[in-house]
């Protein structure tokens, strides 16, 4: 058991730093056993706080210290202080200078936080309290400092030395070693802090920024993967431009560098000028990688290149604010690829994610507002509720504000804090400003957390040609916060005809229409709207394009949503419509199952998806999202209490109705998009991402059938094909087919093929992870000993365990628990090896509120074995305490 209990953090203590650091001149000696880090610190005192000088407490974890030196003067181990965590000591006049030099072990560093190696090459994470692993610091965002970078190492197994800035200086040393320097000109804290040491190998371009500066661009990878480059280049050079066009952002440095490395925690790191990814994030290409991770390179790619001005030119004051970057970063990708591809199938996915796992983590233990207000590890707090719906809340004041004045509102925000560390109030503040609108009330949206109901009802009155629409909200209790006041809620809504046209939109009291589709505002507990000269009864589209992070309901029967689904100009509720038609219609079969009765599919869902895959007008990506029913950690979401195996049997009756039913216009569309794929090369676009999504759920539906030329296509295409894409989806369909031989071949033939890529492997780890067909721990358990796999790889803990305990329910939760006894396990080893990982595997643990008795002991039973199996990191120990509470 753990001693001491990991202490909270409270936005409300936030102080001001009492010393400042004007420059940071680093130096890494890099060896195999050892780094020598040297930081020369130019500081002085606070000068907005009184003259007095109180002690200097520097961070620094796991960190020999081997001097320290205060203007020159060597300091002995009775002039400072140090414990685990801290070198405190006493400055004697305003402005000084301390010297330190610490050693420190990167070869054994498996935590991936600090410097570290990964398959032989140094790096570094120092988001978001990384570099007191490094050297001692003030490690704090609202530290910020001008950096310059010296670092040596042996030069043939580390000829690439980088950090961030522009290269000032280089040469060799004796010894077979060599130095380079960099310097930053612009101030940073040290979360963004980086290098890199290793034999890398690099594609270079160029960029002209919209002032006609050129910038050199370089993506370096191991040697090997020089040939999956150009995708994040083309990506990089289109989100420079979108930045210029949309925000008015430039590019700041003469150079901007990519770094794809194998073990990362995360995605990827937007360190000045120097980015970090996760080799998942940079590498594709059409023979090794699918479209979705081509869109996903293009979104963090730009993701990490948009933070260069929301994230490091203005930062967090501190790490209660993560969202004032995170989410706003979020929306700017968002938009991006929205307008790089398709900005409905863009929202479809986008708004699914959230709904399934934000909603869920805002129904959870660990609920927290988009602007949290304490916490213990921060490592914990890089949500979907900072990223995901922290982007939906800039996302609705792009829309209360309208396009034109929310771009006013950023330029005053980059503007007026532009080398500062400011609070999301600070960019509230500034959109205020820039329109003239009040945003008081909604910044609960920063502070209360939770999802809100939205209840709408209507009524019309056919003497008085009018149409009333009532809304109620709420909000359900969080942990630490059981009231909630109401929240202003955006409702964007049109009213349809019979025909399906939207009319002309006049409330009472305004003297025309305003309109046929508007944003209402919703704001109060219970509020109402008069619609009027309406001379027939409308049937409402509400919340278009997902406008509000909110749950609605509104009683429409089959027959309403099978209309939307057909007429509404929205593209969005379109496609909602069907996802509300397949929840009530997989609803009530998970009532039969429960029951005992026979499953009988409402006939009305068979008819509506025909007529989406009948019409040819429609684009293909909209056919593919509309025929993919609402999954298995959806309907678990908004189930009261989850019923595992009467949601898999429901959701799989309904699949194998729809396969047998629609066949043949599924045969159709696949044979003709198979017919393409076969006469065009692979291009990453979208409208042949449209036609493959279309085509790879069609052959999903149609091997159901168990039919045999079903079968040949499904060999013909994992065969014959040219991409990651469409052979992945053939392995996949096989591995859960009835095919029980072909499985087996062609799962042997593809890890045989692609044993080298470890990319690839972890597609292979997580198509078998993600199989529900029975027994699938014991087939888990079994890939953990391939020797593809590792749990030192957070990609490979992903993509098996992971993918296991988040998409596999029906195995994860198995009644005898032991998917459950597993999980724990895992988390139990990682916590000693690497607790970010750990940390974030536990999640599915924590969610046990929303299974029956049974479950709910065996999962609690195993987060206290968890408590209990000894020496805790406080990431672990913030969640497992958090879901016990
Ligand atoms: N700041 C990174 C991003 O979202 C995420 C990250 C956080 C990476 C912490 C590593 C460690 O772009
Ligand atoms: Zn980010």
């Amino acid at each position: 058991m753990r001693t001491e209990q990991p202490k909270m953090i409270y936005l409300k203590d936030y102080q001001a730093p009492d010393y400042l650091i004007d420059e940071t001149h680093l130096t890494f000696e890099l060896f195999e056993d050892h780094t020598l880090v040297h930081a020369q610190l130019v500081m002085r005192r606070n000068p907005t706080l009184s003259a007095d000088l109180p002690p200097l407490v520097l961070d620094g974890q796991q960190l020999e210290l081997l001097s320290v030196a205060l203007d020159d003067r060597e300091l002995s181990a009775a002039d400072y202080q140090l414990d685990d965590s801290h070198l405190t000591l006493q400055p004697t006049a305003a402005s000084f200078v301390i010297d330190s030099s610490v050693r420190i072990h990167p070869e054994s560093n498996t935590a991936l936080e600090g410097l570290y190696k990964s398959s032989g090459m140094f790096c570094t994470q120092c988001e978001a309290e990384g570099f007191r692993k490094i050297t001692y610091y003030l490690d704090r965002p609202d530290v910020m400092s001008k950096f310059t970078t010296t670092l040596s190492a042996e030069q043939h197994s580390y000829p690439v030395l980088l950090s961030n800035g522009n290269p000032i200086a280089s040469g060799s040393e004796e010894g077979g070693r060599h130095w380079a320097t960099w310097e930053d000109p612009f101030m940073k804290p040290a979360y963004l802090f980086a290098l890199v040491a290793g034999d890398l190998w690099c594609v270079e371009d160029q960029f002209t920024t919209m002032s006609q500066r050129a910038v050199t661009l370089r993506i370096y990878v191991e040697p090997e993967n020089i040939d999956k480059v150009q995708h994040a280049m083309d990506s990089l050079k289109k989100s420079m431009k979108w930045d210029e066009e949309v925000y008015g952002r430039e590019y700041d440095l003469d150079i901007f560098m990519i770094v794809a490395v194998n073990d990362f925690n995360m995605g990827a790191m937007e360190n000045k000028g120097l980015n970090i990814f996760n080799s998942s994030c940079v590498l594709a290409k059409a023979e090794t990688a699918t479209d979705a991770a081509h869109q996903r390179v293009e979104a963090v790619v730009a993701h990490e290149y948009f933070h260069n001005w929301s994230g490091n030119r203005v930062t967090c004051r501190d790490w209660f604010q993560l969202s004032l970057k995170e989410g706003f970063t979020v929306f700017r990708d968002s938009e991006f690829s929205a307008d790089m591809n398709s900005r409905t199938v863009k929202r479809i996915e986008d708004v699914a994610y959230l709904r399934t796992h934000q909603f869920a983590e805002d129904a959870g233990p660990m609920a927290h507002p988009v602007r949290p207000d304490a916490y213990m590890e921060i490592s914990n707090f890089y949500t979907l509720t900072i990223y995901e719906k922290g982007s939906e809340v800039l996302r609705m004041i792009h829309t209360l504000l309208g396009a034109e004045t929310f771009r006013k509102g950023s330029d005053l925000y980059f503007a007026r804090h532009d080398g500062q560390a400011v609070t999301c109030d600070d960019f509230v503040q500034a959109m205020e400003d820039a329109s003239g609108v009040d945003l008081t009330q909604f910044k609960r949206w920063y502070t209360q957390a939770g999802t809100p109901r939205l209840e709408a009802s209507a009524s019309y009155d056919a003497a008085a040609n009018s149409y009333r629409l009532e809304f109620r909200q709420s909000c359900p209790a969080t942990p630490g916060q059981a009231e909630k006041l109401p929240f202003v809620i955006p409702v964007e809504l049109a009213l349809l005809d019979a025909q399906g046209r939207e009319l002309p939109l006049q409330l009472v009291g305004e003297e025309a229409p305003v309109g046929r589709s508007r944003v209402l505002q919703v704001t109060q507990a219970e509020q109402a709207f008069t619609f009027i000269n309406l001379a027939e009864k409308p049937l409402p589209s509400l919340l278009r394009g997902f406008s509000a992070p909110v749950k609605l309901s509104f009683p429409y029967d089959r027959d309403q949503l099978m209309f939307l689904m057909q007429h509404d100009s929205d593209g969005f509720n379109r496609w909602e419509a069907g996802q509300q038609l397949s929840v009530q219609v997989l609803q009530e079969l998970i009532g039969q199952y429960q029951r005992g009765e026979a499953l009988v599919l409402d006939q009305r869902l068979v008819a509506a998806l025909r007529s989406v895959l009948q019409d040819e007008q429609l684009d293909q990506a909209m056919v593919a999202e509309m025929l993919s029913l609402p999954g298995e950690a959806y309907l678990t979401e908004i189930s009261e209490v989850a019923d595992v195996d009467a949601i898999h049997a429901a959701r799989e009756f309904a699949r194998g109705e729809l396969a047998t039913a629609l066949f043949d216009l599924l045969w159709q569309r696949y044979q003709a998009n198979r017919e393409l794929s076969r006469s065009t090369a692979y291009i990453a676009e979208f409208t042949h991402f449209a036609r493959r999504s279309l085509q790879n759920i069609a052959l999903s539906y149609l091997v159901l059938s168990g039919r045999p030329e079903v079968l040949a296509a499904c060999l013909e295409q994992y065969e014959a094909c040219d991409n990651m894409t469409e052979r992945l989806t053939a392995l996949a369909v096989l591995v859960n087919s009835p095919f029980e031989s072909e499985r087996a071949t062609t799962l042997a033939a593809f890890a045989e093929h692609f044993k080298d890529n470890p990319l690839v492997m972890d597609q292979w780890f997580s198509v078998q992870a993600g199989s529900t067909l029975p027994g699938g721990l014991a087939r888990v358990q079994a890939l953990m000993q391939h020797p593809a796999f590792t749990l030192k790889n957070p990609n490979k803990v992903r993509a098996l365990i992971g993918a296991f305990a988040g998409q596999n329910l029906v195995n994860f939760h198995a009644a005898d628990g032991s998917g459950y006894r597993f999980l724990a396990d895992q988390v139990i080893s990682l916590n000693a090896s690497n607790p970010q990982i750990a940390s974030r595997q536990l999640s599915p643990l924590t969610r046990w509120r929303k299974y029956d008795d049974k479950r709910q002991a065996l999962m609690k039973g195993e987060l206290e074995r968890i408590l209990a199996s000894g020496e805790l990191s406080s990431d672990v120990y913030e969640v497992v305490s958090k879901s016990l509470a």
